[in-house]
Order: structure tokens, then C-alpha cells, then sequence
């Protein structure tokens, strides 16, 4: 019999630097030592790293609730930093009624319509990285991109965009424990919040675009006008840094790999494999939260109601009993059911436009270039939830 004594405690603080930048030895750790267990400095939560368990507690949203919060701040318990999502920290019936409306903005359809747009974007912005011949693969090709053709499709003018940047790692940051991270953000906030609610209105969207689309639905009356800002605040705090880190962990991947770049090179239609497997290998969300909203339990282990679960995407996507060679990038490899993108009904509402830029700007790459290589040491951005990186040096070498 199971009880919550018998759960394993370790002695990891998964948002200390040291886990941060190099998280594998812990998740390893985490899911050998059981399918649920404790972490000593956070001894109000449970944490899950083995694929089945994370992706039973993303799949059952009955037992495990967004709406107190989906980071490590119990919203029952403290207030959020930010009025509350909409959509990613609700549950049903709420969560339906917005999730409906996304999805349809984000639809298949409408992603098809994009994508001439995106991939000419990416086509000339890979044309002028490799006029340079050596770049920094975040500040000139993984960030540049994201942050132009994300916001042209939400229809966000481009004045302040940078704001979108600081947001994004102030969001995500906001979503781990009030750490030295989270004050250096907030620090940096400034007119941040106020820009980005000021370009969440109407009269600051283009017509048409992704953002006008949910006035749109306001006007037939599916949600209310107040909701419609609240809504545009999703596109815009879950569209931009989480691709970055995107692209720029799969240029990281494609740079170490050399072997994998040649075949991604000789066959650029294996453009999407490529960052599907990126995702998996490193996650760039790495952390997801639940909270138990009743008495339940996870592989037989009780969690009461109201405990927090912290479910380690990242270690579920190298979890051996899932993927053979977990540790190993491999673009032959369909990573069917990784949950990069998280799964079940909060699954990310994004990902048929985060695939669409990963593919259209690895395509371009794998045309173009012949090789990718490490011109110099990278640095990683730290951040509570995101795995990103500072800087990386690339030389490309043209086809
Ligand atoms: C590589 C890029 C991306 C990654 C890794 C990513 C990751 C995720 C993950 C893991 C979730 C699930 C969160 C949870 O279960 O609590 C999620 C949800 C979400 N994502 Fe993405 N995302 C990406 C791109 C995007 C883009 C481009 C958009 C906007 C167009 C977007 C909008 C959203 C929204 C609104 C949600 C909440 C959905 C819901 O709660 O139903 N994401 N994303």
C-alpha cells in the first residue's frame, strides 16, 4: 500500500542556476527515483518527469485543474502576478467556450494562408544571415524571425515589438518560485505591461489579423469585448518567446549534430522531423504545473486536493521507457506523443503555427546552406520555465 510517506524525496531545486542550465542529470534523477516524488525545498508539491505519468496528468483535466495556476504559485492560496489567462489557467466550461475560438483563429486553414508569407520571411532572412557568413543564431535568424512574422500575423505594428521579449520572459519567469530571475524581470518591466494591454485593443490591431479575429468573435457575441483584449494578451504572451527558444534550441541541436544537418541538408523535406525532434530533445517549455482539484492520485501514489503538481516536460521527453537513445537528436526519429508541446486539452493552441515557422525556417536553411557550424561558446538565458539560450555563434557555410 501506497501512502504519501513512501514517496521519494530528493534534494533538488529544479530552478537553481546549476539545474537550469543543465536540468538532464536532474530529470534522470527524478524519474529513477519513482513515478511521483518530493522535492525537498518545495515540500508542498509533487513532481512527475517519467512520459507516462506526465502525460496521464495533462490528459486528465478533471483531477488535475489549470485554474489555480499552471506555474508553482498556488492561485487559491496567493494572488497571480497577472490577471489570470483566459484559456491557459482555466478549466472547462470556461476554457472551452476560449479554446473553441483559438482554434479556429489558428486553424489549419488559416495556417495555410500564412505560409507563403512566413517562408518568404524566412527565405530572405536566411539569405542576409548567410550574406554574413557569421551569426549569432539568436539575435540574428531565432529571435528576428519569431518577432516579425508572429506579430504581422496577430497584426501588432511593429513600434515596441521588443516589449514582446520582456514580457514573454517576465511570464514565463513569473511561473517558478520568486526567485532572483523573477525580480530581474519585473525589474525590467517598466512601461512593458501597459504597452502590451494598449496593443491588445482594437483600434491598435490590424483588420483581419489573428487579433481582430477575436473582436470579431466578440461581435458575434461568443465572448464578451472585455474578454477580447485578455484573449489578444494569449497570442501575445504564448506566441513569441516559446518559439524563439523554438528555433534557436533547434539550431543548437542542428550546430552539435553535423551528421543530422547533412541528411537535413541533402533532404530539406525533412525540415519538420527535424524541429519535431528539437522539441522533444530540448524542450523549451520544460515545466508545466497542475494543481489536484480533489483527492487523487498519480500511479497509485495519493496527492490530495489541492497539492501541486509540477510535471517536468523535458524530463518526460528523454524518458527512456518512452524513446530509445532518448539523449541522442535524431531527425530520422518521429517523436510522435513528446509532450513539448504540452497534451490533452491545454495542448499547445499555437503549435500548427509554431511547426509552420520551424519548418519553413529549417527548409530554407537545409536549401541554402551546406553546413552549420560552432563559431565560438554559447550562452543560456536563464528562465523559470523556458529553455533558452543568450547567444550562439554560428558560421553557416553556403550550399
Ligand atoms: C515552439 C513553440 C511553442 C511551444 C514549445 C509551446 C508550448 C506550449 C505548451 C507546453 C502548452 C501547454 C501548457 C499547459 O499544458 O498548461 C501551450 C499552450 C498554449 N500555447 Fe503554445 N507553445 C509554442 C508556440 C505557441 C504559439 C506560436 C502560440 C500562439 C499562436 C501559442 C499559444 C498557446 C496558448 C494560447 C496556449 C494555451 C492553450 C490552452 O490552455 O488551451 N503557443 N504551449
Amino acid at each position: 500500500m501506497n501512502d504519501t510517506m513512501t514517496i521519494p524525496e530528493l534534494d533538488f531545486d529544479p530552478y537553481a542556476p546549476e539545474q537550469l542550465t543543465d536540468p538532464y542529470p536532474m530529470h534522470h534523477a527524478v524519474r529513477e527515483a519513482g513515478p511521483v516524488v518530493r522535492l525537498k525545498p518545495y515540500p508542498t508539491l509533487v513532481a512527475c518527469a517519467r512520459h507516462e505519468q506526465v502525460h496521464a496528468v495533462l490528459n486528465d483535466h478533471e483531477n488535475f485543474i489549470s485554474g489555480a495556476g499552471v506555474g508553482l504559485t498556488n492561485f487559491n492560496l496567493e494572488p497571480p502576478f497577472r490577471p489570470k489567462s483566459l484559456i491557459l489557467e482555466a478549466d472547462p466550461p470556461q476554457h472551452t467556450q476560449m479554446r473553441t475560438i483559438l482554434s479556429r483563429i489558428l486553424s489549419p486553414k488559416a495556417v495555410t494562408q500564412i505560409r507563403a508569407t512566413f517562408a518568404a520571411e524566412a527565405e530572405a532572412l536566411v539569405d542576409r544571415c548567410l550574406a554574413q557568413g557569421t551569426i549569432d543564431g539568436i539575435h540574428d535568424l531565432a529571435q528576428p524571425y519569431p518577432l516579425k512574422v508572429f506579430p504581422d500575423a496577430v497584426g501588432v505594428e511593429a513600434d515596441g515589438r521588443e516589449h514582446l521579449l520582456v514580457y514573454g520572459d517576465m511570464v514565463f519567469n513569473s511561473m517558478g518560485p520568486r526567485n532572483e530571475l523573477l525580480a530581474k524581470s519585473a525589474a525590467r518591466m517598466g512601461p512593458v505591461t501597459e504597452w502590451i494591454m494598449a496593443h491588445c485593443a482594437r483600434s491598435h490591431l490590424r483588420p483581419g489579423g489573428f487579433g481582430d479575429q477575436i473582436y470579431q468573435a466578440a461581435d458575434a457575441g461568443e465572448i464578451t469585448h472585455e474578454q477580447a483584449p485578455m484573449l489578444v494578451r494569449s497570442f501575445l504572451s504564448a506566441g513569441v518567446d516559446t518559439t524563439i527558444n523554438g528555433l534557436g534550441n533547434a539550431l543548437f541541436a542542428l550546430a552539435h549534430h553535423p551528421a543530422e544537418y547533412a541528411k537535413l541538408h541533402a533532404d530539406p523535406t525533412l525540415a519538420r522531423p527535424a524541429f519535431e525532434e528539437a522539441l522533444r530533445w530540448e524542450s523549451t517549455a520544460q515545466t508545466f504545473y497542475r494543481t489536484a482539484g480533489r483527492d487523487t492520485q498519480i500511479a497509485g501514489v495519493p496527492v490530495a486536493e489541492n497539492t501541486k503538481v509540477l510535471c517536468f516536460l523535458g524530463g518526460a521527453n528523454r524518458d527512456p521507457r518512452k524513446w530509445p537513445d532518448p539523449e541522442r537528436y535524431d531527425i530520422g526519429r518521429r517523436p510522435t506523443g513528446h509532450v513539448a508541446l504540452g497534451s490533452g486539452i491545454h495542448g499547445c493552441v499555437g503549435q500548427a503555427v509554431a511547426r509552420l515557422e520551424g519548418e519553413v525556417v529549417l527548409t530554407a536553411l537545409a536549401r541554402r546552406v551546406k553546413a552549420i557550424e560552432v563559431a565560438g561558446p554559447h550562452t543560456r538565458r536563464l528562465n523559470n520555465t523556458l529553455r533558452a539560450l543568450d547567444t550562439l555563434p554560428l558560421r553557416l557555410i553556403p550550399a
